[in-house]
């Protein structure tokens, strides 16, 4: 067994007390089209309406709607005209996370304490007003592109930001049981894993919670590396992935290689009822990695009792694994935009705090199988 759990000694070397995070608070795509990106996580995502920032709000450089489902935010973003730094990301990296937004209480103190440890400013702390109150933010860059907004909205009352109107919509989709964001995995480059996990170590007092190495994640072909960093509280747990060497071409290159540079590579999003919840995403268009059925031929010999059933489970793809704490379900969707790069996953826990090793072979022989319809393997 190659997995390490390193909760108490990573526990005794980190003080997390000077970054208290207490959740995501919002995740910002920059798209090519944000009006039909929204529809679409509305749609076939079962996401509701919730504000937008654009002409008709007095924004006259880029259109954003967001859209809510539980916890969990999206905000999608597209540039109203041309040069501009939203639609030279989209060039860069096609649609893409740009923010990964934190929730704090205070994000005055949260930036100078990143910045003191050595994080790079994105911007610094501002006060933003409307009729519903305050709300203070501010940003560090994290791997690629990618930056953490620290968001303190204790002080506000409104939909979603200043700068924001409710969007009330007539259309509404029923909501599929998507509940959290429970991981967010960032891909980056060669060698560059341990810096990674030294920021998140050092800049916001995450810990290292597990490691995989590539032993664990590999297939005949392909393989890659990867350490998950939690905070405090455990809500916000950011697996960080380095492709590792092999016969063929990972799928952390194929990422690299088509978003230009490192990035967010999956939101795995929570649901209390997998076969429900995935049952609605392919009603509503939403593809998925297939294992081959033989993956259920033994999966009660290595999972033990479970209490689904497993033709359920068959016919949908969804996959079972287990730790010392229980098991969990999973599935993944193929990518969702143009690129081959970022895609969702869709997870069930019922007891497992971990991601799923015990399928890391069958589901990366299914993104080969992709690789190589794409010609990328
Ligand atoms: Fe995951």
């Amino acid at each position: 067994m190659k997995t390490k759990t390193l909760d108490n000694k990573a526990s005794k070397k980190n003080n997390t007390e000077f970054m208290p995070i207490l959740g995501t608070d919002y995740v910002e795509f920059y798209v090519s089209n944000s009006k039909q990106a929204a529809h679409f996580y509305k749609t076939a995502m079962g996401f509701q309406s919730l504000a937008y920032s654009g002409l008709e709000t007095g924004n006259k450089n880029f259109e954003s709607y967001v859209v809510v489902q539980d916890k969990i935010k999206l905000v999608l973003t597209s540039p109203l005209k041309s040069g501009t730094e939203i639609g030279k990301h989209v060039d860069r990296h096609g649609d893409g996370v740009k923010v990964i937004a934190l929730w704090v209480d205070d994000a005055t103190k949260s930036y100078f304490e990143a910045i003191s440890r050595g994080a790079k400013s994105f911007f610094e702390p501002i006060s933003e007003k409307d009729e519903s109150g305050e709300v203070i933010r501010s940003g560090i860059h994290t791997y690629g592109e990618v930056v953490h907004i620290f968001v303190e909205r204790k002080n506000y009352k409104g939909a979603f930001l200043p700068g924001y109107t409710a969007w009330n919509s007539d259309y509404k989709t029923t909501p599929i049981g998507l509940k959290y964001i429970d991981h967010m995995v960032g891909n980056v480059g060669l060698g560059e894993m341990n810096k990674w996990v030294k920021f998140y170590e050092e800049v916001l007092g995450f810990k290292q919670i597990l490691s995989f190495d590539d032993k664990d994640i590999s297939t005949e072909f392909t393989a890659l590396m990867s350490k998950v960093m939690s905070n405090g509280n455990g809500r916000i747990k950011f697996p960080i992935n380095e492709p590792a060497a092999g016969l063929k071409k990972s799928q952390v290159d194929e990422y690299l290689e088509f978003y230009g540079s490192p990035g967010v590579q999956h939101i795995a999003v929570a649901t209390d009822d997998i076969i429900q919840t995935v049952t609605n995403l392919k009603e509503r268009g939403i593809e998925f990695l297939q294992v081959p059925q033989s993956y259920y031929d033994t999966l009660l010999s290595r999972v033990g009792k479970i209490d689904e059933n497993v033709e359920s489970l068959a016919k949908l793809g969804i996959l079972v694994d287990r730790d010392e704490e229980g098991y969990l379900l999973q599935i993944f969707t193929k990518t969702v935009q143009a690129r081959p790069t970022m895609f969702f996953e869709i997870i069930q826990r019922k007891g497992a705090n971990s991601f799923g090793k015990g399928n890391f072979k069958a589901l990366f022989e299914a993104l080969e199988r992709e690789q190589e319809l794409r010609g990328t393997l």
